[in-house]
């Protein structure tokens, strides 16, 4: 399996989707390269406290889950870095997860932007035809982002909404979050990550 994921953090609340996806791609050892916006900064700092003037993301979940999460290895990348390697799309990679993703990334992909490395990995992605996988955070949502969402359906990428479910009775809040990696993780067919309880089994 090929075990290169790109995984961009924007400006939408639910870092803590992202946090947890990433704390079990590093225990399970995969290559992550992470692109975090300017606006997802912002919002790292306000819900998880990681400030990434100050550490490295791979510094923060080693502190916030032990050496564990140190088995596998990120690289981070500026999203003004246009010519970084996910920018082409000669390198395959087992899929690109913008978690979570803002209205306006959202309508940036849609769009076919590419004005950023965010904007233009996803684009490569479609174009490549390996997953994207969106996780949208709004609510209510207008009839723009809705648009928006079966645009980006129709060319290819597979929606996932922030919508944690409750029949599994989550405890707590990484519970909720990890409902939402492990339904990430099963589109791109890893079904034994143990996140929740399939239903039925
Ligand atoms: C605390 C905070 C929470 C936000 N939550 C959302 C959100 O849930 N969904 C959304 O689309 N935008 C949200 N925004 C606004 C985006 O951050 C803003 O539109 C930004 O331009 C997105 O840029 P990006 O897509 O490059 O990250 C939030 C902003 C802040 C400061």
């Amino acid at each position: 399996m090929n075990r290169r994921i790109t995984i961009a953090i924007t400006g939408a609340s639910g870092v803590l989707y992202s946090i947890r996806l990433l704390r079990y791609l590093m225990m399970k050892e995969f290559d992550v390269d992470l692109i975090i916006s300017d606006a997802g900064k912002i919002t790292c700092k306000l819900e998880v406290g990681f400030d990434s003037e100050k550490e490295t993301m791979a510094e923060f979940l080693k502190t916030r889950f032990g050496s564990s999460a140190m088995r596998g290895k990120i690289r981070e990348f500026d999203n003004a870095s246009i010519a970084a390697p996910m920018a082409s799309g000669s390198v395959r990679r087992l899929g690109m997860i913008v978690i979570p993703c803002s209205m306006k990334t959202l309508s940036a992909l849609a769009n076919g932007a590419s004005s950023n490395l965010i904007e233009r990995s996803a684009d490569v992605a479609l174009k490549e035809n390996y997953p994207l996988i969106v996780v949208p955070r709004e609510t209510p949502m207008n009839a723009i982002q809705i648009e928006n969402m079966l645009k980006l359906a129709k060319a290819g990428a597979k929606i996932v909404p922030a919508m944690p479910a409750f029949y599994q009775q989550p405890a707590t809040l990484d519970d909720l979050a990890d409902f939402i990696a492990g339904r990430v993780l099963n589109l791109l067919g890893i079904d034994d990550h143990g996140l929740f309880n399939n239903w039925g089994n």
